[in-house]
């Protein structure tokens, strides 16, 4: 099987979701941004406080390139969709989800994270004005999944429903 891809905004769920489905596929599972802090043996705080925004991107495509594309279920970080080689790199390779949040919902889960530097100011406009640029290109997935009402459970069996 090609692998699967999670995309979707942060706290949408994709590697609390990614774990769990690749437990009930029996594959395995990884995450861009463990694969990033491994490679760079430091948090994404510290890489984007020290190298900046476009460094860490550099990184994560490198770490989607690193991953198996055959039976791997992988969680991408909420901006890997920024680059069209990413995207076509995902398509190309597997099936990619998007799994859609509420900004609601998203608000909730992120109010009171410290640990994404793209989230400091007005978290609630941050999210809402980023939500909005990145729609379009999460929407260029395989599948879309609006999670915001489904347990992990749900979700879980809606993505593999789609396979
Ligand atoms: C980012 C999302 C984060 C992480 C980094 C940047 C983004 O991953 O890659 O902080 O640009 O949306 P999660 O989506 O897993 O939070």
């Amino acid at each position: 099987m090609n692998a699967i891809y999670l995309i979707g905004f942060m706290g949408s769920g994709k590697t609390t979701i990614g774990t769990e489905l690749a437990k009930k596929l029996d594959l395995p599972f990884f995450d861009t941004d463990e694969e990033i802090i491994k490679s760079e043996n430091r948090p994404i705080s510290q890489i984007f406080a020290e190298d900046g925004e476009e460094y860490f991107r550099q990184a994560e495509t490198k770490a989607l390139h690193s991953l198996p594309t055959e039976n791997v279920i992988v969680s991408t970080g909420g901006g890997i969709i920024l680059n069209e080689e990413n995207r076509s790199y995902m398509k190309k390779n597997g099936n990619t989800f998007f799994l859609y949040c509420s900004p609601d919902k998203l608000f909730e889960r992120l109010k009171d994270d410290t640990a994404r530097p793209l989230l400091s100011g007005d978290k609630r406009k941050e999210i809402e004005s980023r939500l909005e640029v990145r729609l379009p290109l999460y929407k260029e997935a395989n599948h879309i999944i609006d999670t915001s009402d489904l347990s992990i459970e749900e979700t879980v069996k809606k993505i593999t429903d789609l396979l």
